[in-house]
């Protein structure tokens, strides 16, 4: 079996995985309603928050496009945050409906700086929203989002967050942080497949729901309410997938949200250091590097595209490459979900007998 080692889809741990196996239930039946309201009882501790929550079926990206057309109008002006291939994308998903962008571009592998936003939030008070990437899988950078926040809501802007890497990873207090969206997928670090987008919606993106005029049918948050309450979802869910989120949760909650976010920690660290150990430089600024994915970059050398080969085809472990303008200069490994410190041992020691096989010399 392959040793899956990129940020998503993760491994799934066994419990999950037989909870799939289940027969199919009635979506709109008892059994559903007990479950959906347990998952979402649950979800709302390990996204620390009291906002309505919602599963919507789809992958991350939906949930993104759910974040715009509920709470956005063709003609709004939003400020998108970008630190890599995600953050344009979650504004690409906005122009998309006719927001008008206004870009505050960092360099790939930097993490935004808060004071920049609020130079650009003070100049055009038009601005109706924030879109920002807590964790860019792209680059393995995790973004300062608390003090982003704090730069947000001094002009009282709405906050939508792509949470998609690092909710249950990584700690991110949504009613602390004032996340009006705040999304996820299941593939992350909630240790079941795809299938799933998780979102969170505030009060103030409830005020924006009931104005927003971009064009919304399968995503639209006033159905998932109003058919939550019935314990049901408007369409037909991801069945198999919602009863894995169900084990899986009380897995979660199990281990502790302290202790999941400290072991993600642990591993970051170990994946960091061992990476430096070998000669090979760190892509993320340190300072701001991601505990869930580690992107590393080429050097002295080294064929990434060959490494990435050569982990696959001897080791059976099968790293993340670069994407877009990245491809071939990063690899990334993925250290999020059902994984633990042995697991980046593997890594690492596969890791160094791979490097001089694929060029790299020290
Ligand atoms: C930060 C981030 N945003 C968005 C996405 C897109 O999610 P999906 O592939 O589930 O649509 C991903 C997936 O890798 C991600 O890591």
């Amino acid at each position: 079996m392959e040793n899956l080692r990129i940020p998503g889809p993760t491994p799934c741990p066994p419990e999950p995985l037989e909870a799939m196996s289940k027969q199919m239930i009635n979506h709109r039946g008892e059994e559903f309603g007990k479950i959906i309201n347990e998952v979402t009882a649950n979800l709302k501790k390990l996204f620390q928050t009291k906002n309505d929550l919602f599963l919507l079926t789809g992958s991350g990206t939906g949930g993104l496009e759910a974040a715009v057309v509920n709470t956005l109008s063709p003609g709004d002006r939003v400020l998108s945050v970008s630190i890599g291939v995600f953050g344009d994308r979650f504004a690409t998903i906005a122009q998309t409906y006719g927001a008008e962008i206004v870009h505050l571009r960092f360099d790939w592998g930097k993490a935004a700086d808060p004071d920049k936003i609020r130079e650009a939030l003070r100049a055009d008070n038009g601005i109706k929203a924030v879109l920002v990437t807590h964790n860019e899988t792209s680059t393995g950078v995790t973004n300062d989002l608390g003090e982003i926040s704090k730069a947000v809501k001094e002009f009282d802007k709405l906050l939508l967050v792509d949470a998609i890497s690092s909710m249950g990873s990584i700690n991110l207090p949504v009613d602390e942080w004032k996340c009006d969206v705040a999304v996820t997928g299941s593939q992350k670090g909630w240790m079941v497949p795809p299938g799933l987008a998780m979102v969170s919606v505030s009060d103030k993106a409830w005020q924006a729901h009931s104005t927003a005029r971009m064009p919304r049918f399968y995503w639209d948050f006033g159905k998932a309410r109003d058919y939550l309450e019935k314990g049901q979802t408007p369409w037909t869910p991801a069945i198999s997938v919602v009863f894995a989120l169900d084990v899986s949760l009380k897995m979660m909650l199990k281990e502790g949200l302290d202790a999941i976010v400290d072991r993600h920690i642990r591993l970051g660290d170990m994946a960091r250091q061992g990476a430096k150990s070998m000669g090979l430089p760190l892509f993320a600024d340190e300072k701001y590097a991601s505990n869930t994915v580690t992107a590393v970059s080429g050097a002295n050398g080294l064929d990434i595209i060959k490494l990435l080969k050569i982990m696959r085809e001897k080791y059976q472990i099968v790293l993340g490459g670069g994407q877009l303008d990245l491809k071939g200069k990063i690899f990334r490994i993925g250290h999020l979900g059902w994984v633990n410190e042995k697991d980046i041992e593997t890594v690492l020691s596969a890791l160094e007998e791979a490097l001089p096989q694929a060029g790299f010399r020290r």
